[in-house]
């Protein structure tokens, strides 16, 4: 295995992650374990933070897009380095608030939200609302009348631009459930309409344009996109931009296969986009907008480590060697939705190099419920410790209780030292809102 950033193999041959070893916090824990090095996702927060202030005079906002890995802890971490978060739900918002984080650096997205969504993010007095239909503009003009409130929002817009990663995780290509589409008139069109509305104040647009994404050139494209559209705006509609969003999407290393930034390479993607930024601004003679970003997974991702037990080997000879372990789709079902690749490492013998081709499978029912395929491990053991890298973001977020497997904790290492951050749950949690009607209740005789 090759030592990185957040990771080591000690004296012990054991892997380290965050200065802690991960057989004692397997030992400690138990396994299925997820866990999150708190130095690292502080380190990207302030790479992205830092070069928002150096090279843009700190006229903007890095927003943690939670998604990517939505508990308290997390958005007390993102409150202390001074950032904001993007939340895409009530539950998001709600663990947000729970967590103390100031309502007005938080900005809310969805191409659905629901009406009590909206209710509760006024309530709340959130910064923003970054809006994705003409009846959610209207919801939110509204509902601030009966407040007596002006919310600030943002409209998502589509570039149309198509960047290098997985269908499902592409979101600005033309047909899209996000966003009003440039290229067709609707951005242009809502523009006008959002404009017209007393309790809404339209403050500029929001673009994503996917994830797990590498080449600058997708980001700088759609940041060229969208400031043009903005300056056709001024000119068709006398339409100042004050606030340009430009989401997400930087990618992370989790096999060979993936480019392998140091933590501070993640601010050239900022750089390249600020550059265009400003140049659009002067070729425009615009004021230079207001910038948000939106990371998550670059932020989590290669911050966590998920560790399992392994259990039953399956060999079958000129086939396949299955090495099963004791989680699967249900702490991380990337594989079974996006055939994500991922690189395990067994725990224990972190030294020791590769003897064997295997695939690790989980325990549910289901042959899709694989976490790597085709991998190359030491010749693992019942009882070995995998270890799976970079599993920090949409693992946990995207965890589910299929066949009534429990969602694994989250353990936040820090120095060496390691904490629950998210607690297991019990088998009492599983059942805790099943409801026997009483006609089904089991007769005593
Ligand atoms: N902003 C918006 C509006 C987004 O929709 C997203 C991600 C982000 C920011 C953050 O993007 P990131 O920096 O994390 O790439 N479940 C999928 C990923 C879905 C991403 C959804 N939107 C996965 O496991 O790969």
């Amino acid at each position: 295995m090759n030592e990185r950033e957040t990771l080591k193999i000690n004296g012990k041959g054991h892997l380290e992650l965050g200065g802690a070893d991960c057989v004692e916090l397997a030992e400690k824990f138990g396994t299925p374990l997820y866990l999150f090095d708190e130095a690292y996702i502080r380190k990207m927060m302030r790479v992205y933070r830092d070069t928002l202030e150096k090279q843009y005079g700190g006229n903007g906002l890095v927003l943690y897009a939670s998604k990517a890995f939505s508990c308290k802890a997390i958005y007390r971490i993102a409150d202390e380095e001074n950032i904001g978060v993007d939340v895409v739900s009530g539950g998001e918002l709600y663990t947000a608030l729970q967590a103390g984080f100031p309502a007005e650096k938080i900005y809310m997205h969805g191409n659905n939200k629901l009406d009590y969504e909206i209710g509760e993010a006024l309530d709340a007095g959130i910064g923003c609302i970054v809006a994705d239909a003409y009846s959610e503009i209207d919801k939110i003009d509204a509902e601030s009348a009966k407040r007596g409130i002006c919310q600030k929002i943002l409209l998502r817009i589509n570039p149309g631009v198509e960047a290098h990663t997985h269908a499902f995780v592409q979101t600005a290509t033309t047909d899209s459930k996000f966003g009003f589409s440039v290229a067709d008139g609707t951005a242009e069109a809502v523009t006008a309409y959002a404009m017209k509305k007393n309790n809404v104040r339209l403050e500029g647009y929001h673009c994503h344009i996917g994830s797990q994404i590498f080449e600058k050139e997708s980001f700088v494209i759609a940041v060229e996109k969208c400031m043009d559209f903005a300056a056709d705006m001024r000119e068709k509609l006398g339409f100042e931009l004050k606030t340009l969003n430009l989401g997400g999407g930087y990618g992370v290393w989790y096999t060979d296969e993936d480019r392998k930034i140091p933590a501070e390479g993640y601010a050239e993607y900022i750089e390249a986009l600020l550059e265009k930024v400003k140049e659009k601004a002067k070729e425009k003679e615009m004021r230079l907008p207001y910038l948000l970003i939106e990371p998550g997974r670059s932020i989590v991702g290669e911050a966590g480590v998920t560790l399992y037990t392994v259990g039953r080997i399956k060999d079958i000879p000129g086939v396949k060697k299955y090495v099963a372990i004791d989680g699967g789709m249900f702490d991380n079902p990337r594989y079974a939705l996006y055939e994500s690749k991922y690189t395990p490492v067994l725990a224990n013998r972190a030294a020791e190099e590769p003897t064997e081709i295997v695939t690790i499978a989980g325990k549910c029912c289901e042959s899709g419920d694989i976490i790597a395929a085709n991998v190359a491990l030491p010749k693992a053991e019942t009882g070995d410790i995998l270890a799976v890298l970079s599993t920090g973001a949409y693992n946990y977020s995207m965890a589910m209780n299929y066949n009534r497997n429990m969602i694994p904790p989250c353990v936040l290492v820090s120095q060496g030292q390691a904490e629950y951050i998210v607690l297991p749950q019990s088998y009492a949690d599983l059942t805790r809102n099943d409801v026997i009607p009483a006609r089904l209740k089991k007769k005593t005789k």
